[in-house]
Protein backbone atom coordinates (compact mmCIF):
# COMPACT_ATOMS: atom_id res chain seq x y z
CA UNK A 1 0.00 0.00 0.00
CA UNK A 2 2.75 2.30 0.69
CA UNK A 3 4.71 1.58 -2.09
CA UNK A 4 1.61 2.13 -4.02
CA UNK A 5 1.28 5.64 -2.35
CA UNK A 6 5.00 6.33 -2.72
CA UNK A 7 4.92 5.07 -6.58
CA UNK A 8 1.74 7.29 -7.58
CA UNK A 9 3.42 10.31 -5.79
CA UNK A 10 6.70 10.12 -7.95
CA UNK A 11 4.67 9.07 -11.14
CA UNK A 12 2.69 12.64 -10.28
CA UNK A 13 6.56 14.27 -10.14
CA UNK A 14 7.66 12.90 -13.16
CA UNK A 15 4.39 14.12 -15.13
CA UNK A 16 4.50 17.53 -13.85
CA UNK A 17 8.04 17.50 -14.83
CA UNK A 18 7.49 16.16 -18.52
CA UNK A 19 4.84 18.73 -18.73
CA UNK A 20 7.86 21.92 -17.99
CA UNK A 21 10.00 20.53 -20.13
CA UNK A 22 7.29 20.12 -22.43
CA UNK A 23 5.74 23.79 -22.08
CA UNK A 24 9.60 25.04 -22.86
CA UNK A 25 9.87 22.83 -26.11
CA UNK A 26 6.97 24.27 -27.43
CA UNK A 27 7.76 27.92 -26.39
CA UNK A 28 11.11 27.40 -28.78
CA UNK A 29 8.49 25.78 -31.74
CA UNK A 30 10.88 22.23 -30.41
CA UNK A 31 8.62 18.96 -31.09
CA UNK A 32 10.53 17.43 -28.94
CA UNK A 33 14.41 17.78 -26.27
CA UNK A 34 17.06 19.08 -28.47
CA UNK A 35 19.22 17.19 -26.05
CA UNK A 36 17.84 13.58 -26.45
CA UNK A 37 20.34 11.12 -26.95
CA UNK A 38 20.62 8.88 -29.96
CA UNK A 39 22.23 5.70 -30.15
CA UNK A 40 22.70 6.31 -33.99
CA UNK A 41 22.13 10.45 -34.68
CA UNK A 42 20.51 11.42 -37.93
CA UNK A 43 23.73 12.63 -39.78
CA UNK A 44 22.63 16.27 -40.24
CA UNK A 45 23.15 16.84 -36.62
CA UNK A 46 26.83 15.80 -37.26
CA UNK A 47 29.71 18.93 -36.97
CA UNK A 48 32.15 17.85 -39.92
CA UNK A 49 35.08 18.13 -39.20
CA UNK A 50 37.42 18.24 -42.62
CA UNK A 51 40.53 19.16 -41.07
CA UNK A 52 40.66 16.35 -38.54
CA UNK A 53 38.90 13.79 -40.71
CA UNK A 54 41.54 13.87 -43.64
CA UNK A 55 43.87 14.27 -40.90
CA UNK A 56 42.64 10.48 -40.26
CA UNK A 57 41.81 9.54 -43.70
CA UNK A 58 45.47 10.51 -44.72
CA UNK A 59 47.03 8.16 -42.29
CA UNK A 60 44.62 5.49 -43.78
CA UNK A 61 45.66 6.29 -47.32
CA UNK A 62 49.27 6.38 -46.32
CA UNK A 63 49.54 2.84 -45.19
CA UNK A 64 52.77 3.28 -42.89
CA UNK A 65 50.40 2.66 -39.49
CA UNK A 66 47.57 1.21 -37.99
CA UNK A 67 45.74 3.97 -36.30
CA UNK A 68 43.94 4.24 -32.70
CA UNK A 69 41.63 7.20 -32.48
CA UNK A 70 42.10 7.88 -28.67
CA UNK A 71 39.98 10.30 -26.66
CA UNK A 72 37.58 10.16 -23.58
CA UNK A 73 34.15 8.18 -23.19
CA UNK A 74 31.60 10.83 -25.25
CA UNK A 75 34.67 12.08 -27.44
CA UNK A 76 32.91 11.67 -30.31
CA UNK A 77 35.26 8.80 -31.66
CA UNK A 78 32.34 6.55 -32.98
CA UNK A 79 31.16 9.27 -34.59
CA UNK A 80 34.73 10.26 -36.51
CA UNK A 81 34.93 6.46 -37.43
CA UNK A 82 31.46 6.79 -39.08
CA UNK A 83 32.76 9.79 -40.95
CA UNK A 84 35.63 7.70 -42.31
CA UNK A 85 33.71 4.85 -42.97
CA UNK A 86 31.47 7.53 -45.48
CA UNK A 87 34.18 9.00 -47.10
CA UNK A 88 36.83 6.16 -47.82
CA UNK A 89 35.06 3.91 -50.10
CA UNK A 90 35.21 7.56 -52.76
CA UNK A 91 38.98 7.62 -51.89
CA UNK A 92 41.89 6.04 -53.60
CA UNK A 93 45.60 5.97 -52.19
CA UNK A 94 48.34 6.69 -54.14
CA UNK A 95 49.25 3.95 -56.26
CA UNK A 96 45.64 3.55 -57.04
CA UNK A 97 44.33 1.15 -54.38
CA UNK A 98 40.62 1.36 -53.16
CA UNK A 99 38.81 0.48 -50.24
CA UNK A 100 37.04 -2.18 -48.93
CA UNK A 101 35.76 -1.36 -45.31
CA UNK A 102 34.49 -3.10 -42.51
CA UNK A 103 33.11 -1.78 -39.00
CA UNK A 104 33.19 -3.82 -35.68
CA UNK A 105 31.09 -1.93 -33.12
CA UNK A 106 30.49 -4.21 -30.44
CA UNK A 107 32.77 -5.07 -27.73
CA UNK A 108 33.14 -8.30 -24.78
CA UNK A 109 33.68 -10.44 -28.08
CA UNK A 110 36.08 -13.41 -27.62
CA UNK A 111 38.07 -15.10 -30.08
CA UNK A 112 35.46 -16.48 -32.85
CA UNK A 113 33.31 -13.96 -31.76
CA UNK A 114 35.93 -11.70 -32.81
CA UNK A 115 36.85 -13.69 -36.16
CA UNK A 116 33.12 -13.95 -37.37
CA UNK A 117 32.07 -10.23 -36.53
CA UNK A 118 35.21 -9.32 -39.06
CA UNK A 119 34.09 -11.40 -41.27
CA UNK A 120 30.55 -10.21 -41.24
CA UNK A 121 31.41 -6.66 -41.49
CA UNK A 122 33.90 -7.59 -44.68
CA UNK A 123 30.89 -9.60 -46.54
CA UNK A 124 33.78 -12.77 -46.21
CA UNK A 125 31.92 -16.20 -46.00
CA UNK A 126 32.76 -18.85 -43.46
CA UNK A 127 30.68 -21.67 -42.03
CA UNK A 128 29.61 -21.58 -38.64
CA UNK A 129 31.46 -24.88 -37.83
CA UNK A 130 34.83 -23.39 -38.64
CA UNK A 131 37.54 -22.80 -35.98
CA UNK A 132 37.94 -19.34 -35.17
CA UNK A 133 41.08 -19.58 -37.08
CA UNK A 134 39.76 -21.34 -40.35
CA UNK A 135 37.68 -18.21 -40.41
CA UNK A 136 40.19 -15.29 -39.80
CA UNK A 137 42.11 -17.55 -42.39
CA UNK A 138 39.88 -16.68 -44.76
CA UNK A 139 39.20 -13.44 -44.04
CA UNK A 140 42.95 -12.96 -44.82
CA UNK A 141 42.80 -15.16 -48.56
CA UNK A 142 39.66 -12.55 -49.50
CA UNK A 143 41.64 -9.45 -48.42
CA UNK A 144 44.70 -10.63 -50.20
CA UNK A 145 42.69 -11.10 -53.58
CA UNK A 146 40.74 -8.71 -53.15
CA UNK A 147 43.76 -6.45 -53.33
CA UNK A 148 45.62 -8.71 -56.07
CA UNK A 149 42.76 -8.50 -58.18
CA UNK A 150 40.93 -5.97 -57.33
CA UNK A 151 43.44 -3.49 -56.49
CA UNK A 152 41.21 -2.43 -52.98
CA UNK A 153 43.22 -2.43 -49.85
CA UNK A 154 40.91 -3.47 -46.41
CA UNK A 155 40.16 -0.70 -43.85
CA UNK A 156 39.13 -2.56 -40.46
CA UNK A 157 37.26 -0.38 -37.99
CA UNK A 158 37.22 -1.72 -34.51
CA UNK A 159 35.37 -0.32 -31.77
CA UNK A 160 36.73 -0.08 -28.05
CA UNK A 161 38.87 -2.37 -29.32
CA UNK A 162 40.55 -3.20 -26.13
CA UNK A 163 36.98 -4.12 -24.09
CA UNK A 164 37.36 -7.20 -25.71
CA UNK A 165 38.68 -10.84 -24.94
CA UNK A 166 42.40 -10.73 -24.67
CA UNK A 167 42.08 -13.91 -26.88
CA UNK A 168 40.45 -11.83 -29.52
CA UNK A 169 43.90 -9.90 -29.96
CA UNK A 170 45.68 -12.62 -31.55
CA UNK A 171 43.46 -12.93 -34.42
CA UNK A 172 43.72 -9.03 -35.23
CA UNK A 173 47.47 -9.36 -34.78
CA UNK A 174 47.23 -11.99 -37.72
CA UNK A 175 45.40 -9.68 -39.97
CA UNK A 176 47.88 -6.88 -39.07
CA UNK A 177 50.66 -8.19 -40.00
CA UNK A 178 49.43 -9.26 -43.44
CA UNK A 179 50.59 -10.37 -45.91
CA UNK A 180 52.44 -13.39 -44.49
CA UNK A 181 55.95 -14.02 -45.60
CA UNK A 182 54.89 -16.78 -47.66
CA UNK A 183 52.73 -15.05 -49.42
CA UNK A 184 55.13 -11.80 -50.04
CA UNK A 185 57.40 -15.00 -51.84
CA UNK A 186 54.13 -16.49 -53.62
CA UNK A 187 53.79 -12.73 -55.25
CA UNK A 188 57.48 -11.30 -54.65
CA UNK A 189 56.54 -7.53 -56.59
CA UNK A 190 52.68 -7.50 -56.35
CA UNK A 191 52.26 -7.83 -52.39
CA UNK A 192 54.84 -5.74 -50.81
CA UNK A 193 52.48 -3.37 -48.51
CA UNK A 194 50.38 -3.86 -45.42
CA UNK A 195 47.00 -5.14 -47.16
CA UNK A 196 44.58 -4.36 -43.92
CA UNK A 197 44.64 -1.33 -41.73
CA UNK A 198 43.54 -1.27 -38.73
CA UNK A 199 41.69 1.68 -36.93
CA UNK A 200 41.01 1.57 -33.79
CA UNK A 201 39.51 3.34 -30.80
CA UNK A 202 39.76 3.54 -27.20
CA UNK A 203 40.56 5.97 -23.93
CA UNK A 204 44.22 7.02 -23.07
CA UNK A 205 44.25 4.10 -20.11
CA UNK A 206 43.51 1.65 -23.10
CA UNK A 207 46.06 2.57 -25.12
CA UNK A 208 48.68 3.00 -22.55
CA UNK A 209 47.94 -0.81 -21.66
CA UNK A 210 48.04 -2.00 -25.82
CA UNK A 211 51.30 -0.26 -24.71
CA UNK A 212 52.14 -2.82 -22.06
CA UNK A 213 50.13 -6.00 -23.31
CA UNK A 214 50.11 -5.86 -27.04
CA UNK A 215 54.00 -4.35 -27.99
CA UNK A 216 53.26 -6.39 -31.36
CA UNK A 217 50.78 -4.12 -32.53
CA UNK A 218 50.96 -1.09 -30.61
CA UNK A 219 54.62 -0.71 -31.71
CA UNK A 220 53.17 0.18 -35.61
CA UNK A 221 50.01 2.03 -34.05
CA UNK A 222 49.81 5.63 -34.37
CA UNK A 223 47.55 7.40 -31.50
CA UNK A 224 45.94 10.14 -32.69
CA UNK A 225 44.17 12.32 -30.54
CA UNK A 226 40.17 13.28 -31.01
CA UNK A 227 40.44 17.13 -30.30
CA UNK A 228 37.85 18.62 -27.64
CA UNK A 229 34.98 20.87 -29.39
CA UNK A 230 36.25 24.80 -29.75
CA UNK A 231 33.33 26.99 -28.42
CA UNK A 232 32.02 27.35 -32.47
CA UNK A 233 31.74 23.52 -32.37
CA UNK A 234 29.72 23.89 -29.10
CA UNK A 235 27.49 26.56 -30.53
CA UNK A 236 27.01 24.29 -33.51
CA UNK A 237 25.91 21.50 -31.77
CA UNK A 238 23.90 23.30 -29.69
CA UNK A 239 22.71 25.04 -33.06
CA UNK A 240 22.06 22.00 -34.99
CA UNK A 241 19.70 20.06 -32.13
CA UNK A 242 17.33 23.48 -31.71
CA UNK A 243 17.09 23.50 -35.28
CA UNK A 244 16.58 19.85 -35.65
CA UNK A 245 14.18 19.58 -32.97
CA UNK A 246 12.42 22.26 -34.61
CA UNK A 247 11.99 20.40 -38.05
CA UNK A 248 14.13 22.98 -40.05
CA UNK A 249 17.47 21.42 -40.23
CA UNK A 250 17.90 21.56 -43.68
CA UNK A 251 17.87 25.03 -43.44
CA UNK A 252 20.65 24.89 -41.71
CA UNK A 253 23.33 26.94 -42.31
CA UNK A 254 26.89 26.22 -40.31
CA UNK A 255 28.07 29.63 -41.14
CA UNK A 256 24.81 31.78 -40.11
CA UNK A 257 22.16 30.01 -37.35
CA UNK A 258 20.44 31.29 -34.01
CA UNK A 259 20.75 29.46 -30.83
CA UNK A 260 17.93 31.24 -29.12
CA UNK A 261 16.54 30.33 -26.00
CA UNK A 262 20.66 30.16 -25.54
CA UNK A 263 23.17 32.47 -25.44
CA UNK A 264 26.50 32.90 -26.89
CA UNK A 265 27.77 33.46 -22.98
CA UNK A 266 26.26 30.06 -22.03
CA UNK A 267 27.25 27.84 -24.89
CA UNK A 268 31.15 29.45 -23.60
CA UNK A 269 30.53 28.10 -19.87
CA UNK A 270 28.81 25.16 -21.26
CA UNK A 271 31.75 24.09 -23.43
CA UNK A 272 34.69 24.65 -20.54
CA UNK A 273 32.67 22.55 -17.93
CA UNK A 274 32.27 19.73 -21.00
CA UNK A 275 35.74 20.28 -21.88
CA UNK A 276 34.75 20.27 -25.09
CA UNK A 277 33.63 16.51 -24.84
CA UNK A 278 30.20 16.14 -27.01
CA UNK A 279 28.53 14.06 -24.77
CA UNK A 280 28.85 16.11 -21.94
CA UNK A 281 27.71 19.63 -23.91
CA UNK A 282 24.75 17.16 -24.95
CA UNK A 283 24.07 16.39 -20.78
CA UNK A 284 24.94 19.98 -19.86
CA UNK A 285 22.29 21.35 -21.90
CA UNK A 286 19.79 19.05 -21.36
CA UNK A 287 19.75 20.87 -17.47
CA UNK A 288 20.06 23.76 -18.61
CA UNK A 289 16.88 22.81 -20.29
CA UNK A 290 15.57 21.60 -17.29
CA UNK A 291 16.42 24.60 -15.15
CA UNK A 292 15.38 27.37 -18.25
CA UNK A 293 11.76 25.26 -18.33
CA UNK A 294 11.02 25.83 -14.39
CA UNK A 295 11.57 29.62 -14.86
CA UNK A 296 9.56 29.79 -18.03
CA UNK A 297 7.02 27.95 -15.83
CA UNK A 298 7.37 30.74 -13.30
CA UNK A 299 8.49 33.98 -14.98
CA UNK A 300 7.54 33.06 -18.55
CA UNK A 301 11.09 33.72 -20.05
CA UNK A 302 12.69 30.43 -21.97
CA UNK A 303 16.11 31.42 -22.12
CA UNK A 304 19.09 29.71 -21.18
CA UNK A 305 22.01 32.45 -20.27
CA UNK A 306 25.35 32.37 -18.26
CA UNK A 307 23.49 32.03 -15.08
CA UNK A 308 21.83 29.06 -15.52
CA UNK A 309 24.75 27.92 -17.18
CA UNK A 310 26.83 28.51 -14.35
CA UNK A 311 24.82 26.91 -12.36
CA UNK A 312 23.82 24.07 -14.51
CA UNK A 313 27.96 23.52 -14.71
CA UNK A 314 28.65 23.85 -10.83
CA UNK A 315 26.15 21.31 -10.29
CA UNK A 316 27.56 18.76 -12.73
CA UNK A 317 30.94 19.37 -11.75
CA UNK A 318 31.03 17.05 -9.35
CA UNK A 319 29.25 14.16 -11.97
CA UNK A 320 31.68 14.69 -14.74
CA UNK A 321 34.16 13.79 -12.38
CA UNK A 322 32.89 11.11 -11.40
CA UNK A 323 32.13 9.32 -14.79
CA UNK A 324 35.57 10.57 -16.27
N1 LIG B 1 31.19 15.65 -34.76
C1 LIG B 1 30.07 15.50 -34.04
N2 LIG B 1 28.94 16.15 -34.40
C2 LIG B 1 27.81 16.03 -33.69
N3 LIG B 1 27.68 15.24 -32.63
C3 LIG B 1 28.77 14.57 -32.23
C4 LIG B 1 30.01 14.67 -32.90
N4 LIG B 1 30.90 13.88 -32.26
C5 LIG B 1 30.24 13.33 -31.26
N5 LIG B 1 28.96 13.73 -31.20
C6 LIG B 1 27.92 13.32 -30.25
O1 LIG B 1 28.50 13.14 -28.98
C7 LIG B 1 28.10 11.92 -28.38
C8 LIG B 1 29.31 11.05 -28.13
O2 LIG B 1 29.94 10.75 -29.38
P1 LIG B 1 30.57 9.32 -29.70
O3 LIG B 1 31.05 9.39 -31.11
O4 LIG B 1 29.62 8.22 -29.36
O5 LIG B 1 31.81 9.33 -28.69
P2 LIG B 1 32.77 8.13 -28.24
O6 LIG B 1 32.69 7.06 -29.27
O7 LIG B 1 34.12 8.77 -28.17
O8 LIG B 1 32.29 7.68 -26.90
C9 LIG B 1 27.07 11.32 -29.33
O9 LIG B 1 25.79 11.70 -28.90
C10 LIG B 1 27.40 11.94 -30.66
O10 LIG B 1 26.26 12.03 -31.47
MG1 LIG C 1 32.14 5.05 -29.05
Amino acid sequence: MTIAIHESALIRHFNTRKEVLRAWEERIGARFSPFRGYKMPDSRLYIEWPEFLDQLVDLILTNERHIFLRGPVGSGKSTLMLLALRDLPTLADRRGNKFVTGYVGMTGLYEKQMAAAISDSLRIKYRRSWESSQIVEAVAQESVRRYIQENSRTALFLEDVADNQESAFHKLRYLADLPTQEMKSDYPDVLDEPIITLIMSGTAIYWNAMLSFLPQIADRTEPLDVPPFDDQKAKEFIGRRIYYAQGRIDSFNPDNFEIYPFDDAAVEIINEAAKGNPRDIRMLSRGCQQVAAENFRRRDNPEVDREIARLVSEAYAELLREVR
